[in-house]
């Protein structure tokens, strides 16, 4: 597996990512998705995780630039037919200890959808722990609101 930075010529690649179903339940419109990780931030870097060549999927990374709340969010998805096969907490994994041991983070976090347990069961694989639910955090696709998990993991709560 290998996490290389996103770049325009990704669009199309993005867009089959974002519009797989499984991927558009959680992450909503799939233009706006692809916009938002095609747009210059300087505080999020957007990875294509490619596996042998095929572009399973897309990681991102926050970093919090206030030096009193420093730490760094991860978010994933993996499109079918790659999920389910420990590519998720693979990708993680060399995310978390890039930010950690070369961008020197004690503190990452994580918030899936309190109802994601996928995605839940594959964050605690990587050493995520559950530190409380944030209510109606998040707007579904159908426009409710539901609520997020925050998990975070300190630097040596890392699982290779
Ligand atoms: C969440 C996600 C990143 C996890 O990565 P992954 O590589 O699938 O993780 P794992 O292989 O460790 O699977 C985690 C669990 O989910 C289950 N699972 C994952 N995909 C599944 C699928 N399509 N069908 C059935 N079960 C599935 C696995 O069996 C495993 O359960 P287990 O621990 O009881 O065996 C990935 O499934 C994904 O991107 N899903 C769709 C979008 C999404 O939810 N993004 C995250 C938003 S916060």
């Amino acid at each position: 597996m290998v996490l290389r930075p996103v770049q325009e010529s990704d669009r199309a690649v993005l867009t089959e990512i974002f519009s797989d179903p499984t991927v558009a339940t959680w992450w909503g419109d799939p233009d706006r998705s692809v916009a938002d990780t095609l747009a210059e931030d300087e505080d999020s870097t957007h990875y294509i995780i490619d596996v042998d060549g095929t572009a399973v999927g897309m990681i991102q990374s926050y970093e919090e630039s206030d030096d009193m709340y420093r730490h760094a969010g991860i978010d994933i998805s993996i499109r079918e037919p790659w999920q389910g096969k420990g590519l998720g907490p693979e990708a993680i994994r060399v995310l978390a200890r890039h930010l950690i041991d070369h961008e020197g983070h004690h503190r990452l976090t994580i918030d899936p959808a309190a109802h994601n347990i996928n995605a839940i069961k594959a964050y605690e694989r990587v050493g995520f722990k559950r530190v409380g639910v944030m209510r109606m955090y998040e707007r579904g696709p159908d426009g409710t609101w539901h609520d997020g998990l925050l998990m975070d993991m300190l630097a040596d709560e890392l699982r290779d």
